[in-house]
Parts: structure tokens; C-alpha cells; sequence
């Protein structure tokens, strides 16, 4: 996939002062609650068509619910179509709501081939403008999305510029909209990177298109190919690349905190370190990056094998990050770092019995080859601790039985540590972008017990996302760690309002709010 043909990053979303009845647009999208009146903007839509929105509500054609949808030509707009989209009770309509109906307008403005779209900036409830402003954007970007790159005919032509109008130009709604169009375009960033086919996303590729991102948002990034890794003693990685003739690599993103918090002032005038209470601190965010996983040797079976081109999700969520960590002035250093390898069999391929070590030295016996993601994050939580970080979150596509016990609507979340656990969870609310926790207790530990080695990498029975996640705790022993296992939300099923089928981008939004929060809240919090 080329980047630079990839279409979200060729259009256009601003925050605009203007009246959304005179704008001339290809369209304009409306929000009509279920019950009560039509707000001001509506109102105005309203009077200027001689009561087309009116006539449209009595005649109970539409009843206002959440994301029905019709589309009018009335004169007297700025723009040819109208359309009116369901808000649902508006003492309902919270973040997620704002994002889906912008969502439902985008994609409606893109299958008429409007070209472009103007959208209120606001909407009737009680929800702060600004957030609304942000959730407008977003939920406008990732509505419009498509994965195109492939597509020889049949493409609907992307919008060229989505305008989001209010009556004013405050600062604080514009830098909202620019904040929800980064963040969802980072999204769509990471959904086109896990959409990409595997024989053109390799471990090398994935790493060049790493460089390319570090490069665009300021970040540092080195990449460890094999002879370095086999000096470091990365074994796990190593051996789970091992079987394809696409060789592994380690990727490593720094982002610097910005720079009126990176040393108190003293200590840059001294040039020294920072002391250690001025120290802004590491978070250290780690992604799967398994470009595909064909099972190895313990070989999955045909049916939704094609499907394991998203087992980088986890990487193409850190990469997202980094795209956006510009928009987010951070008082702490951010470190990504993504294993990648391809899971091939082959006849260097580990087997099942193969006893591997690890970066700490721990011993693992392989029971099934397809239990390959644990072994390239072990890899990447030891490599974590060079940082000293405050704290550790990874995201991988780890177990189908995450789907299980959840279904498709919430990833994991797996911590031992209860304030990083609801720190993640509130993150995940606001974001729209859910997390349920499950447990890590200690009695699990014993199945991950081996014969010949310390651990084994799989166990039979149930749990198994679970297990996955107490296999990687034993290599974050001492450091505050999470584990988001998003296998269930990292590729969707179903046509959604804000995202096609297909990879979703998961974690890209729940990462940077949780990252701004942490900014914005207790200085350093240890
Ligand atoms: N990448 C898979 C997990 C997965 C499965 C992601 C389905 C998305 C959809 C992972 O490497 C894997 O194969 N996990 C095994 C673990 C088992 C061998 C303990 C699984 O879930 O079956
Ligand atoms: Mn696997
Ligand atoms: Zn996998």
C-alpha cells in the first residue's frame, strides 16, 4: 500500500464560520431530535426551505430516531442536498451518539458523490461544545473511511473537504475540530496499515512505513533487524520469525516530551539530567506486529485464514499514535516498540517441543506454534525496562477467546494494577472505544507450567485469554503493566456507522485520550 495514494490524508476538515442554511456545499447534513423542537440550526434549515423539516416531521415520514436517515432537495439552501438525520431522545445524546451521526452523514455525502459536506459544529443536549466539536470531526473522518487501495473500478469517489460550521471561530472549537480530524486520521492510518494485504505489509515493510510515520511526527525510531536481535537475545521473536523468508524486526519510536517540560529550567541551563523529581517519565506503549500469522507448524485451519492480516492491529495502533502525538504536547517521553514477524511454517520453522529463551532468560517451551504472540511481546515487555517506565500498556491481537467471553463490542483489559485498570477504563468510555476487564489471578499460573522449561506458551482448556495475558504478566513482574487484548474490536464484522467492515483502528483514540488525560492530570503521577 502506498501511503501517500491513500485517500483520508487528501481531504480536507476544518472548522468554518458561517451559517449552515447559505452554505454552498455539495451537502449539508442536519440533526433532527425525536422529541421536543428543532434547535436553532434546524430552525433556520427549516425556514429557509418553507418548512420542509417540519412537513417532513409531520407527516411522521421521520420520527427522529438515532441515525434514521433521509435525503432531501428542497430549494433554498447554499447547497442542493439536505440530510436529515436522527438524533434519538436528545437527553440520550452523549459522544458516542455525536460521533455516529457525523459518521452517518459522511458516508451518506461520499455514496451521493456530494464532494463535499458542511456539518454543525453543535448539537442539541447538554454535552460540552468542544467535545462535541471534536466528536463532530472524528466521527465525520472515520464514516468516510473506505480501504480503496486495491479497488480497480467501482470506487466512490472520497469527499474533497468536510467544512464543520458554527457562528463563531473561538479558538477552542477550532483546535477541537483539528484534534478530532488528527485523531481520526491516525485511526484510519492504522485501519489502512491491518487492511493491507501480508504479502505487502512483511516485517520489513512494516518497518519502513514505521520510519516514514517517526519521520512525519518528529519521533526518533530505530529498527533492530536479525543480527542485532540475536546479539540482544530476543530468542522469542527470533524464533517466531524464523519459519518465513521474510526475516523479523524491532521496532523502537521515541517521542520526546515537549519541550517547556522536558527538564526544569535549572537543570537545561546546567545542562544536566533532570533530577529525579523533575523527571518527566516514560510510558512505554507496545504493539503486536505479527504481519501474518498462518498458525507455523500448529497450522490454523482454511477458513478465516486470510483474515490474519490484522494480527499487526496492535502495531498499527502504536504507529497510529505516533502519527498524532504532534497534536498532544506531553510532558512525559513516550516509547513505542513493536515486535514484528511473519508466522509461517517452513522447514527452519520452530515445532512444537522447541524450547526457546527469551530476552530475560526465561525458557519456553513451545506446545503450539500459534500461540506466537506472547512470545514476541515477552521480547518487548523485558525490552521495556531499558526505560525505567512509569508504565506499560500493550495492544495485541492475542486470543480468539477474548471474542468469546466478550463478543465484539469490548477488547480486554488485563492489570494487575487497579488504578491503570479504571485510569484505561475511563479513557475507553470517553472514547467511545470500550474495555472490560478480566482477571489475572495468581492461581492461573499453574498451567502455564512446563516439564522441560520455565513456562510453556500455551495451556489446553479454557480461559484462554487469560491465560495469554498471565504469560506476559510473568514478564512484567515489577513494572505497572496492562494488556488490551483487541482480537474481538481490531477488525469488524458488520457494516457500523463509523467503521466499514474491515479493520477498525482500535486503540488509536483510547491511547491519546488516555495519553491527554494523563497530561493534563496530577504532574508525573508516579
Ligand atoms: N492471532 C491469534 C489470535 C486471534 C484469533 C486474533 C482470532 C484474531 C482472531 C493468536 O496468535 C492465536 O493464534 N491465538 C491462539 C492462542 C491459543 C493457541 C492458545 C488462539 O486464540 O487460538
Ligand atoms: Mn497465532
Ligand atoms: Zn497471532
Amino acid at each position: 500500500m502506498d501511503r501517500a495514494t491513500s485517500e483520508h490524508s487528501t481531504m480536507e476538515v476544518a472548522l468554518r464560520r458561517g451559517d449552515l442554511a447559505r452554505r454552498r456545499a455539495g451537502a449539508i447534513a442536519i440533526g433532527i431530535p425525536a422529541r421536543g423542537r428543532l434547535d436553532d440550526t434546524a430552525a433556520t434549515v427549516d425556514r429557509r426551505t418553507r418548512g420542509v423539516l417540519a412537513a417532513l416531521v409531520r407527516r411522521r415520514d421521520f420520527a427522529g430516531k438515532l441515525l434514521e436517515t433521509a435525503v432531501l432537495y428542497p430549494s433554498g439552501l447554499g447547497a442542493p442536498r439536505l440530510i436529515a438525520i436522527g438524533l434519538g431522545d436528545p437527553a440520550e445524546l452523549d459522544p458516542q451518539r455525536v460521533r455516529l451521526f457525523a459518521a452517518q452523514a459522511a458516508r451518506r455525502a461520499r455514496e451521493l458523490g456530494a464532494g463535499t459536506l458542511a456539518i454543525p459544529a453543535r448539537l442539541p443536549g447538554g454535552i460540552d461544545p468542544e467535545r462535541t466539536a471534536q466528536c463532530i470531526a472524528e466521527g465525520a473522518v472515520l464514516g468516510h473511511y473506505r480501504f480503496t487501495s486495491y479497488r480497480t473500478r467501482d470506487v466512490v469517489a472520497p469527499l474533497r473537504r468536510i467544512e464543520v460550521l458554527d457562528g463563531d471561530r473561538e479558538p477552542g472549537m477550532v483546535a477541537a475540530v483539528e484534534r478530532g480530524a488528527r485523531w481520526a486520521e491516525a485511526t484510519c492510518l492504522a485501519r489502512d496499515l491491518a487492511n493491507t494485504p501480508g504479502h505487502d505489509l512483511t516485517p520489513e515493510v512494516l518497518a519502513r512505513q514505521g520510519r516514514a510515520i517517526a519521520g512525519r511526527a518528529g519521533a526518533r525510531i530505530t529498527v533492530l533487524d536479525v543480527p542485532r536481535l540475536e546479539r540482544i537475545g530476543m530468542g522469542a521473536l527470533l524464533a517466531v520469525g524464523r519459519g518465513s523468508v521474510h526475516p523479523p524486526r524491532f521496532l523502537v519510536l521515541e517521542h520526546e516530551p515537549a519541550a517547556a517540560s522536558r527538564t526544569t529550567p535549572r537543570a537545561a541551563r546546567r545542562g544536566r539530567a533532570p533530577a529525579a523529581t523533575g523527571s518527566p517519565g516514560t510510558v512505554v506503549v507496545i504493539g503486536k506486529g505479527v504481519t501474518f500469522d498462518s498458525g507455523g507448524i500448529s497450522i490454523k485451519p482454511r477458513e478465516n485464514m486470510h483474515r490474519m492480516k490484522y494480527d499487526m492491529s496492535g502495531a498499527a495502533a502504536v504507529l497510529g499514535l505516533f502519527s498524532a502525538l504532534p497534536s498532544l504536547s506531553l510532558p512525559f517521553r513516550v516509547v513505542g516498540l513493536i515486535p514484528c514477524a511473519e508466522n509461517m511454517p517452513g522447514g527452519r520453522a520452530m515445532k512444537p517441543g522447541d524450547v526457546v529463551r527469551t530476552l530475560d532468560g526465561t525458557t519456553v517451551e513451545i506446545i503450539n506454534t500459534d500461540a506466537e504472540g506472547r512470545l514476541v511481546l515477552a521480547d518487548a515487555i523485558t525490552y521495556a525496562r531499558r526505560y525505567r517506565p512509569q508504565l506499560v500498556v500493550d495492544l495485541a491481537t492475542l486470543t480468539g477467546a477474548v471474542s468469546v467471553a466478550l463478543g465484539r463490542l469490548a477488547a480486554g483489559l488485563f492489570t494487575a494494577d487497579d488504578r491503570l485498570g479504571i485510569e484505561l477504563s475511563e479513557a475507553a468510555a470517553a472514547s467511545g472505544e470500550r474495555l472490560w476487564r478480566l482477571p489475572l489471578w495468581d492461581e492461573y499460573a499453574a498451567e502455564l507450567r512446563s516439564e522441560t522449561a520455565d513456562l510453556v506458551n500455551s495451556a489446553s482448556g479454557d480461559g484462554a485469554a487469560t491465560l495469554g495475558a498471565m504469560f506476559l504478566r510473568h514478564f512484567a513482574t515489577g513494572m505497572r503493566w496492562a494488556h488490551l487484548d483487541i482480537a474481538s474490536t481490531a477488525w469488524s464484522l458488520v457494516e457500523r456507522p463509523h467503521e466499514p467492515r474491515g479493520a477498525t483502528g482500535f486503540g488509536v483514540r483510547l491511547m491519546l485520550e488516555w495519553l491527554s488525560r494523563r497530561a493534563s492530570g496530577p504532574p508525573h503521577d508516579a
